[in-house]
């Protein structure tokens, strides 16, 4: 199964498209707000270390389909399927109107099935713990994000949350591929099946049944709220946790600001046709255009990208050079505590490679 291709780092001739030279073709979607900005910066620092791949740009800003709905061009579709590999900026999501989320649009159009997110503390860059090390994998295609809401009646709403036995068996499956490929020990369900008796029961079985087949990987099931308090008490109690969508989606968030934020954060949105890097943050509208965004996310996604592409040196190389970055402190970006802009930071990361 796809899962097992990402850990197993089997996609580099079969997955991805080779052109003549040996470079591959990856799409870029340039994204909203500094998305434009850290997308640049990314380029700069892999085309600095000759990184073999040939970016395909992308835009995504929706257009009118022949049924009057919004929705992504078809010229961006084909390419992520040409190119089965994609990096992305942040998208501007309209609040209440408008065209739907895109980012909801790309998951289900790519079936984009996994999202995993490894929150790590970095050396040099001091937060509440030093040594948070977890991995959320969240379910990225259905539960309360299934897009299904509708009004009954005059002042009241339906908003149905969907769990199939077929999707959470694949986001288990890929939980447990993933701790035993990356020699992780445990995985924790991450539920509420206490009150969500069939839905979340349904997730927590499927996940029982694949803990079964993974006797060398510890599983243990925890409520939602117990993991959130035990979270931010003390994180060296969890390795990989795999939960539905709206949880992993704020819980994620919770463990990303354990490490020092969002603007450190890297993820993956794995799917059954080809995989999309994406850096967890949003399109930072109050410091776009201005050269303040910090581009580390974007990076290490990127980073993440290159070891799905089995191009793991280039992506050793650029992550130390990213932390070493990072752990000099010389020119951090303003989230970070710095004063420095987000090239200067760049800047820095390239001479680090040369
Ligand atoms: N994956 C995505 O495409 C994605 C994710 C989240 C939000 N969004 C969209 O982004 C827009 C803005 O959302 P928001 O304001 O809630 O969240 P945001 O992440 O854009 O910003 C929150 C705060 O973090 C700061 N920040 C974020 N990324 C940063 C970076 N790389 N460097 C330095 N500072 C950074 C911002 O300046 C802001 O103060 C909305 O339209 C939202 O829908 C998109």
């Amino acid at each position: 199964m796809q899962a097992t291709r990402f850990l197993k780092k089997f996609v580099t001739s079969t997955n991805t498209r080779s052109l003549a030279s040996g470079t591959r073709k990856v799409t870029l979607i340039p994204g909203d707000g500094i998305g434009p900005e850290i997308a640049a910066a990314v380029q700069k620092i892999f085309a600095t270390a000759n990184v073999p791949i040939e970016w395909e740009s992308v835009d995504v800003t929706p257009v009118r389909n022949p049924d009057g709905r919004f929705g992504i061009p078809q010229a961006a579709i084909d390419s992520v399927n040409r190119n089965q590999i994609g990096l992305k900026s942040p998208l501007m999501t309209p609040i209440g109107k408008g065209h739907r989320s895109l980012n909801l649009q790309l998951r289900k159009e790519f079936n984009l099935y996994a999202n995993v997110r490894p929150c790590r503390s970095l050396e040099g860059y001091k937060t509440l713990y030093d040594d948070v090390d977890v991995v959320t994998i969240r379910e990225n295609t259905e539960g309360e994000y299934s897009g299904i809401e509708h009004e009954i009646v005059d002042g009241v709403v339906q908003s149905i949350k969907l769990i199939t036995e077929e999707a959470s068996k694949r986001v288990a499956e890929f939980a447990f591929q993933y701790a035993k490929d990356n020699q992780r020990s445990k995985v924790t369900v991450v539920h509420k099946a206490n009150i969500m008796r069939m839905s979340d029961g349904l997730f927590l079985r499927c996940c029982r049944e694949t803990a079964d087949k993974y006797p060398e990987i510890k599983f243990e099931e925890k409520y939602l709220d117990t993991v959130c308090l035990n979270m931010v008490q003390d994180p060296r109690q969890y390795d990989v946790l795999v939960m539905p969508n709206l949880y992993g989606d704020i819980l994620s968030d919770m463990c990303a600001g354990l490490v020092g934020g969002l603007g450190l954060t890297p993820s993956g949105n794995i799917g059954l046709n080809g995989a999309l890097f994406e850096a967890v943050h949003g399109t930072a509208p109050d410091i776009a255009g201005k050269d303040l965004a910090n581009p580390t996310a974007l990076l290490l996604s990127a980073v993440m990208m290159l070891r799905y592409m089995d191009l793991n040196q280039h992506a050793d190389k650029i992550q130390q050079a990213c932390f070493a970055t990072i752990k000099e402190a010389k020119y951090l970006t303003g989230d970070l505590g710095g004063k420095a802009k987000c090239s200067e930071f760049t800047n820095s990361i390239c001479e680090k490679l040369n």
